[in-house]
């Protein structure tokens, strides 16, 4: 059984699949594992490291992926690199898969069983597997970070001989996994820390960090969870009066930090041009959201705006990415996690679960189709009626 990893997309990608921690692991598993050369260096991970731990590097992406049963990635594979994996190969990574139907065909055509770790259902036993909390947890405490470096001044209250300097005031919209790392870590910061969201449940955990939770708590606002624990998306009305009430709560902050996402949909618009103009010269907001649309008018992927009245509006890519010796340690467990719940310990050989929920709910290709149901309703109908 070979487990395989390559380099990522250089330029968007520095995180790393494969650690020497989960490399020793997966051998311990019964695996092979190649990595080809340099697919740690972006993590602070050393070719050396990984062969310590007892695998191989290999010089090309192709030595390494030819022979894989198994091949892990953070990223989806490009259509170079399916065309290097052998029919069949298990291939598990973020897919990315909604809105991008002709990768996930691409995939399909390549004969490899794909899954993506996004789609894990977040239950119990899958904890250990969750990729988007644990990325999403490292970007919310970076957000919070990138935004203090950016802010021209201090966060926590300061009595010095020469005055007080008076503490930040920062708002996060959205109070999820980021959300709430973010509120943890601007209190840390010694920040006075506000924070929104429609999911009731949220009020209580934005509490319990000692901040205050700052919503229109109305009828549609204590039904606006899912059962799966996720936000709806709300009516005209309630967004026209939350707007209103966050409209005079942002002109007050000094630092904002969003991070509100519904699942499979763009992010929803909760900061406009005018709020972020109410803000002083000199504060920071920060759009965790903006790779999937922005939760902040003007904010632009992958860059720092500086508005005319001087409120900077930080859209940085892939933030996990920013601290990817932490990010890909945490990626390369959740997928190792995975990976065991794939293979028969006895014989140390691959057996999948094909009837297990975990699989269902991540499994995006298989034998040349797409089978997943949020993907190929009508292949799953198909074979409903075989
Ligand atoms: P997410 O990344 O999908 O969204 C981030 C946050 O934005 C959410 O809290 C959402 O309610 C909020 N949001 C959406 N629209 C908004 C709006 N218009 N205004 C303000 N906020 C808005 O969510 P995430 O972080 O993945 O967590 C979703 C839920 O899943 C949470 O309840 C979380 O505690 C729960 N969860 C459960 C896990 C488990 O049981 N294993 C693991 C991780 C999260």
């Amino acid at each position: 059984m070979i487990v395989a990893t390559t380099c990522e997309d250089r330029a968007a990608e520095p995180r790393v699949a494969i650690t020497p921690e989960t490399a020793k692991k997966l051998a311990a598993l019964g695996a092979t594992v190649k990595i080809e050369a340099g697919a740690g260096s972006a993590s602070g991970i050393p070719d050396r490291e990984y062969e310590a731990a007892g695998a191989t590097i290999v010089k090309t992406a192709v030595d390494a992926l030819s022979a894989a049963d198994i091949v892990l990635k953070v990223r989806r594979p490009s259509v170079l690199e399916l065309s290097q994996m052998k029919k069949g190969a298990l291939v598990i990574a973020t897919m990315d898969p909604y809105g991008h139907e002709e990768a996930l065909r691409a995939m399909a055509e390549a004969g490899v069983a794909a899954f993506a770790m996004e789609l894990m259902p977040r239950i119990t036993r899958a904890q250990v597997m969750d990729v988007l909390s644990s990325q999403a947890n490292l970007a919310g405490y970076r957000a919070v970070i990138d935004a203090a470096a950016e802010y021209g001044r201090a966060l926590p209250m300061m009595m010095t001989a020469a005055g007080t300097v008076p503490a930040a005031r920062i708002f996060i919209m959205g109070a999820g996994v980021a959300g709430l790392q973010a509120v943890a870590t601007a209190r840390r910061l010694g920040a006075v820390v506000t924070a929104t969201d429609v999911r009731p449940a949220a009020k209580e955990q934005v509490e319990s960090l000692g901040a205050k939770f700052i919503a229109v708590e109305d009828e549609e606002f204590k039904q606006a969870e899912t059962a799966g624990g996720y936000a709806k998306e709300m009516s005209e009305a309630y967004k026209a009066k939350q707007g209103e009430l966050v409209a005079s709560h942002i002109a007050k902050q000094d630092i904002v930090v969003t991070t509100a996402l519904i699942p499979g949909r763009p992010a929803p618009r909760l900061v406009s041009s005018a709020m972020v103009a109410s803000m002083r010269p000199g504060s920071v907001v920060v759009d965790l959201a903006v790779e999937r649309g922005g939760n902040v008018e003007g904010a632009k992927f992958g860059e720092t705006v500086v508005t005319p009245n001087g409120v900077k509006i930080v859209g940085h890519a892939n933030v996990p990415g920013r601290l990817a010796a932490s990010s890909s340690a945490l990626y390369a467990r959740n997928l190792y996690a995975f990976i065991e719940t794939l293979i028969d310990k006895a014989s140390k050989a691959i057996a999948v679960k094909w009837d297990d929920e975990l699989v269902k709910a991540t499994l995006l290709t298989r034998d040349g189709a797409i089978v997943h149901q949020s993907f190929a309703p009508k292949a799953i109908a198909a074979n409903g009626d075989a």
